[in-house]
């Protein structure tokens, strides 16, 4: 069996993309920061027949329980086929160039840049004896470039500088981290869920979280022929589906 680990699975988006990847023949470790609500989260699974899931105490944040976490699953599995570093934050609203503080930015780093990075180092071995490894970057069309640069499109968010720069950090991490890998097996890309309605988004959006993480877990079950190093948006780029930064 196949088996696979999601960051800040306890709710919201990462929650749906464990029970998808059960349904989709995977033992899945659920990442949460909080060992209760991981706990919570494994047995409202259980209640729907979705068992092959296990709660994993994992805060992205702190590189000494990325470590315990590697050490915990390293006792129970040699190889690891998918990896969703889906944990993220927004940080304080407001955010801007001018006036937010650099321990703002560095709160929201050390979560959505620097978690992914502590996260794929720590579990990279295990991954790399799989077969067919998958990586996936949960990021989001806020984060691209290229639309950004816009500066006369009022419809693109242009107030939340932290969180922006730090998925758009994400996406080049993807890319470099695509690059060193790509001669192997390895598929790894960014992918944007679409605006959906979690706590995170005060449940507005136009996704919900089951149609989100169908979005992220496609790109966990791609074949050998499929992309690497790409970033992906259904939302704000239906066609073609992916874009440059
Ligand atoms: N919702 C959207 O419209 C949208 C759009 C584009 C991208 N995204 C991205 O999608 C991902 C999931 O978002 P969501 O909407 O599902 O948000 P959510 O409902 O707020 O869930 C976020 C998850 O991340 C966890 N988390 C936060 N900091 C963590 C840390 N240091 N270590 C481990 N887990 C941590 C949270 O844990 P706690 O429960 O302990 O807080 C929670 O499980 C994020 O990366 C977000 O940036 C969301």
């Amino acid at each position: 069996m196949k088996s696979a680990i999601v960051t800040g699975a306890n709710k919201g988006i990462g929650f749906e993309i464990v029970k998808q990847l059960v349904q989709n023949g995977f033992f899945v470790y659920l990442g949460s920061r909080d060992i209760n609500n991981g706990v919570s989260a494994v047995e409202k699974l259980k209640a729907e027949g979705i068992s092959n899931v296990e709660a994993i105490v994992l805060d992205v944040s702190n590189q000494a329980s990325v470590d315990n976490a590697r050490k915990v699953i390293g006792a129970k599995t040699s190889v690891l086929d998918v990896l969703i570093n889906n944990a993220g934050i927004s940080g304080e609203w407001e955010q801007s160039a001018l006036l937010s503080t650099a321990d703002h930015y560095l709160s929201v780093y050390n979560t959505n840049l620097l978690g992914v990075v502590r996260v794929t180092q720590a579990f990279i071995d295990l991954l790399k004896v799989a077969p067919e490894p998958r990586i996936v970057n949960v990021s989001t069309s806020m984060a691209s470039l290229s639309l950004a640069a816009n500066l006369d499109n009022s419809t693109f968010p242009k107030r939340y500088v932290i969180y922006q720069s730090s998925k758009s950090a994400l996406n080049m991490y993807t890319v470099n981290l695509a690059f060193e890998l790509k001669d192997t097996p390895f598929k790894v890309n960014a992918v944007c869920p679409g605006y959906t309605q979690t706590d995170f988004t005060g449940h507005q959006g136009t996704s919900t979280p089951l149609q989100a993480a169908q979005r992220i877990v496609k790109y966990a079950l791609i074949d050998q022929d499929g992309p690497t190093g790409k970033f992906f948006s259904e939302e704000y780029f239906p066609e073609p589906e992916t874009c440059p930064w």
